[in-house]
């Protein structure tokens, strides 16, 4: 067998020396050394550079022809949007989520409903007892569908060799372990190590292959980040594990957006595709009660309208407590230093809790005004009309900034029935009001919202 090269690598800088150290020279960190393979076989490396025929050449860009786009349609419209429009052949995705929230199910579930192509479900977690169990909850037949349960990527490079599969599903890389590392599975070496040798698959095969990934609990997917930097597409699930919802969003993605969401709902019988969120993240609104605002909110190209609650009370201690759920905290900050500053609302006393309904998180800028009118419902016990919703940004000025794609916006509050929209005024140039059936309400100052909603 040929020599195989070998170093030890620093997980936290990188430093890399011939031999294992407890605590890194160059960073100070103890423990953090782990052993990688630098070069598989030197020797023939060198000779096969120079001897075997180079068959890639460099191509002026233009005399490069463009071929239709090709892309597998999943049978998930859902991962279908996330992904632009559908896989991709010969790429590799990296899948990341909490344990428990569902991986396995939504990938298992894409590889049951697609007719027509063959899919190896290579699981290292799961015998394939307790995966056949899934798929009776799932529900659906395919026998088009194999299962392997393996953790050694050498037998695995060789049963993909056989298999000759349309699409591969690898539950997880953190499960898998080559010889030719001494480290135990899951570390930072064995994951380089084999998601390298299943990207070479990939790319060689033209076959996409998924990879499921733990994440560790600062929310990144653990392992190395050159992980992320090598697979073509990262996508996240996430979602409250006490909430059925689920979000499934790209951070990276060669061939598509990443700001696309895709929304399931957990049921007994796997993941539902959750075509019309809008529906489903306004809570039962039947009774009208203080704190609560409405949002239309736009993610990638999908508008839905939430719903913002706000607590507003007089803090019990000393130090007033600040809470968000599925908002950024410090933006929560910021609009509260706002309110106090521009609108002489006393908040510095007074305990704040946001939350939005369902469970989800969005960075959304429009969000703003929904949150500032929320807070200030509930300070001033009022309820807000429930026909009415917001959709701007708010600065630290206490102007109202307007938001993009306000049309689609507009559109979507106008289909879910509501009555008035409150906006920025300088969201008005590229809108005609006798477009919509819906009343609009430009604003241009944060103490406008007060007068308008309760003076
Ligand atoms: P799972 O896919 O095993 O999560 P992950 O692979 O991300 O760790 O999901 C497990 C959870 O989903 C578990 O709590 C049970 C629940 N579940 C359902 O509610 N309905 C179903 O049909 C299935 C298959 C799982
Ligand atoms: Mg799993």
């Amino acid at each position: 067998m040929a020599k195989i090269k070998k170093a030890f690598f620093c997980q936290n800088c990188g430093a890399q020396s011939p031999k294992w150290e407890g605590k890194c020279s160059s960073c100070g960190e103890w423990n953090t050394y782990v052993e990688e393979i630098i070069e598989k076989s030197s020797d023939a490396n060198v000779s096969s550079a120079r001897s075997s025929k180079v068959r890639s050449k460099p191509k002026a860009i233009n005399t490069i022809e463009q071929n239709a786009e090709i892309r597998y349609r999943t049978s998930d419209h859902e991962l279908n949007r996330v992904l632009g429009g559908g896989i991709v052949p010969g790429s590799l995705l990296l899948f990341g989520g909490e344990p428990g929230i569902g991986k396995s199910t939504l990938l298992l579930q894409m590889a049951l409903k697609w007719s027509g192509i063959k899919v190896l479900y290579i699981s290292g977690e799961e015998s394939e007892q307790q995966i056949k169990m899934r798929a009776e909850r799932i529900g659906i037949n395919n026998d088009q569908c194999f299962l392997l349960s393996e953790t050694s990527l050498q037998h695995i490079l060789q049963h993909l060799e056989e298999a000759d599969a349309d699409l591969i599903v690898v539950d997880s890389i953190q499960t898998l372990h080559s010889s030719l590392i001494e480290s135990s599975a899951g570390s930072i070496s064995q994951i380089r190590e084999c998601s390298g040798e299943l990207m070479r698959f990939a790319k060689e095969t033209n076959t996409p292959v998924f990879l499921i990934g733990h994440i560790n609990k600062e929310g990144n997917i653990a392992g190395p980040k050159v992980l992320e930097h090598m697979v073509d597409v990262v996508l996240q699930f996430e979602g409250d594990r006490n909430h059925m919802y689920r979000i499934l969003r790209s951070s990276k993605n060669r061939f598509g957006p990443t700001n696309e969401l895709g929304i399931y709902e957990m049921q007994g019988d796997g993941l539902r595709e959750v075509p019309n969120p809008s529906e489903i993240l306004l809570s039962n609104r039947d009774e009208q009660l203080s704190g609560s605002a409405i949002a239309s909110s736009l993610e990638g190209l999908r508008p839905m309208l939430i719903e913002i609650q706000s607590l507003v009370s007089s803090a019990a201690y000393g130090t007033p407590q600040r809470s968000a759920t599925g908002f950024d905290l410090r933006r929560l900050n910021m609009l509260l230093a706002v309110l106090e500053k521009r609108c002489g609302f006393r908040l510095a006393t007074k305990d704040v809790f946001l939350n939005l309904a369902g469970g989800i998180r969005v960075e959304d800028p429009a969000l703003d005004l929904a949150v500032v009118s929320s807070i200030l419902s509930s300070s001033e016990d009022i309820p807000i009309n429930p026909k009415i919703c917001f959709a701007a940004e708010v600065g630290l000025s206490g102007e109202i900034r307007p938001v993009s794609k306000i049309d689609q916006r507009i559109q979507e509050a106008q289909k879910l029935g509501f009555e008035q929209i409150f906006l920025s005024k300088y969201n008005l140039k590229g809108i005609k009001q006798a477009d919509f059936n819906i009343e609009i309400f430009p604003l241009g100052k944060i103490e406008e919202v007060f007068n308008q909603l309760f003076g």
